[in-house]
Order: C-alpha cells, then structure tokens, then sequence
C-alpha cells in the first residue's frame, strides 16, 4: 500500500501539466516557410538572435520569455545541413535553458536521412545519429514530413509525428486536372509514395527500374508497366542532382509517355540540377516549400506549393492534443 502511495506521488511529480501558450521559433533555414505556418496559426513568430560569432560559431539567443510555453522550431535540415542543424540543436538547448515546457522540433525536411543502415562496411548511420544529436539536445518531440524512408521514426525514443504533403499535391493537381494519367515511381524504393498518388488520383501506376552508380550517376534499366500514350506524373520525395528524374523523364519518353509532369516534396536542388531539369523532358517540376529556392535556383519549370497551412494545421493538433493521424485518414503512404 505504502509503495502504491509512493508510485502515485512520483507519478504526480512526472506529470506535465498541459501546456497553454503556443511559442514558434525559428533558425535560418526557412524563416519564410516559419513566417508562413505563424500566419496560418494567427500568432506571431517567437522573436530569437540567431547569428554568428565573428569566427563563424553560431551565436543565439531567445529573445522572449518562454517559461511554460509550449514550443514549436521550424527548422528543417537542408543545406547549409550542418549549419542548419546545429542552428536547430542550439534552439532547442537554448529553449531548455529558458525552462520551455515541452520542445517540438520541426523539421520538414530531415537531412542526412539518406544513410540511414549500413550498405557497405564502414559508413555511418547518420540518420541515427542526427536523431541522438535532437534528443540529447532536449528535444520533446518531433514533428517532420515525407521521411527518406519511414524507418527513421523508430532512430527516436520520443514521439514523432511524420505527416505526408500528398493532401497539399493532390488538391493543386485536381485544381491543374490531370487526364489519362499514370503514376511512375523514379525507383524501387518510391513504390509506397507512388502507390498512394495512383490511388489518390485514379489511375495505374509504373515503376522505372534505377540502377545507381555513383552519388551523381544512375541509369535507367527498365520500365515496368505502360506508359504509352499517358500523362505521367512522377513522384518522389526528393531531387538532389536531378539525375534520376533526368533520366527517367526520356526512359519514359521512350516508352511513348506524352506529358511528363515530376511532383517532388523537398527540392533539395544540388549542383546544376536546375539545368538538368530545363534541359529534361519534364514538362513542371512542382516541389513543396519546405526547403527554400534561392532566386538563383529558380526556372520557368518549377512550381512551388506551400505545405505551411499543413503544418501549422498538425501543429495546433498537436498543441491541443488532438488526433494528428485523423488528418491524413485517406492517405496512408505507408498502407
Ligand atoms: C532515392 O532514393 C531518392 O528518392 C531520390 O530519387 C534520389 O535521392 C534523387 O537523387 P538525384 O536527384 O541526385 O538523382
């Protein structure tokens, strides 16, 4: 009886009390797509110095008053990937310190999510270890979108909420109407993504089978299924150097595809990748906002759509302790 007494006062230490105040922050990886969810949340963006030392450290300091607020950093990890990270790390140990009741670390496109087991011998996991680096950092939870594979959610020990953009594509590609359509998966590995864009849409689905040679080269080794006389849309959850969707664009053409449009949540866009679209087959590039284009980076080709009503729609779920998975009941990517 005594110890049952002593385990409900522990419990009654433990517990948290529901957080009341909403708090967003963010570094400087994406302070549009930061000022864009606050617009949808109807709050304003948390005020922060994010800067530099004169040497290069990062320098950072909160400045609002933050006790007990329930706090949300936008942060995702793209490039500057290391920067950027350990601008989102500095965030949360900050926030921490500054006695924040829960840390939520947003990150919409996760970096070095690519290694994420061993292929050969000797590399690292580094999507494992960027999950340590979050929660040693004191992060609560996570909130991030469209994973480089799904997996990544069990490298943390704290809840993690992965939402999909598909909702945000579907309702710009039903407003475009797409007519005699096939979904086509880039790869192998996109099959889950491709599946639910073909369902979504109405329509069959085919895969290009990609042989990758180097971190720069892939090559096309077969379509499986038809393509002839379609529209294709195809789908995938980044582009990097632009090769595979390249390559794919004239394995399709080949095939007999007609229009060929690329629908991809993070334009990670590295190197001449812009290039290698505006010399492609593809007709649109339409690309999420969770990493920004710089001006530099930006063509005719590419659309942008913006996911900020999205997340900020999971980000007051999360806040109120709501159902986040009732929102996507229809788009199970991973089903
Ligand atoms: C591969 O698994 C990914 O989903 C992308 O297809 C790939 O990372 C894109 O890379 P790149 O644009 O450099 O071909």
């Amino acid at each position: 009886m005594k110890g049952h007494n002593n385990n409900n006062e522990e419990k009654k230490n433990h517990i948290k009390p529901v957080p009341r105040d909403l708090a967003v922050f963010t570094g400087n990886a994406n302070p549009r797509l930061a000022e864009t969810i606050c617009g949808h949340l109807g709050i304003s963006l948390g005020r922060a110095l994010v800067g530099r030392f004169p040497e290069g450290e990062i320098n950072i300091q909160i400045q609002d008053n933050i006790r007990g607020k329930d706090l949300f950093i936008i942060q995702p990890t793209c490039s500057p990937t290391n920067d950027n990270l350990m601008e989102l790390l500095l965030l949360i140990d900050a926030a921490r310190r500054a006695s924040a009741d829960r840390i939520t670390a947003v990150v919409p496109y996760y970096g070095y999510a690519r290694q994420d087991r061993k292929v050969r011998p000797r590399v690292p996991i580094s999507a494992k270890l960027v999950a340590n680096l979050i929660v040693s950092a004191g992060a609560d939870r996570l909130l991030t979108m469209d994973l480089h594979s799904g997996q990544i959610q069990g490298f943390f020990d704290i809840p993690v909420d992965h939402i999909y953009s598909i909702r945000a594509f579907g309702t710009h590609l039903n407003r475009h109407g797409v007519r005699n359509a096939v979904v086509v998966s880039p790869d192998v590995g996109g099959i889950k993504m491709a599946r639910a864009y073909s369902k979504m849409l109405d329509c069959p689905l085919a895969i290009i089978d990609k042989r990758r040679d180097s971190d720069t080269q892939t090559k096309v080794m077969n379509v499986i299924g038809s393509v002839k006389g379609k529209n294709v849309v195809m789908v995938d959850d980044l582009i990097s150097t632009g090769g595979s969707m390249a390559e794919a664009a004239h394995a399709l053409k080949e095939e007999g595809a007609k229009e060929i449009i690329a629908v991809v949540v993070h334009p990670v866009l590295a190197g001449n990748a812009v290039e290698k679209i505006m010399n492609s087959e593809i007709e649109r590039l339409i690309v999420s906002d969770s990493i920004p284009i710089p001006d530099r980076k930006r063509c005719s080709k590419i659309e942008v759509i913006s996911v900020a009503p999205l997340l900020g729609d999971v980000i007051r779920r999360i806040h109120q302790h709501k159902s986040v998975s009732s929102l996507f009941a229809k788009e199970a990517v991973e089903a």
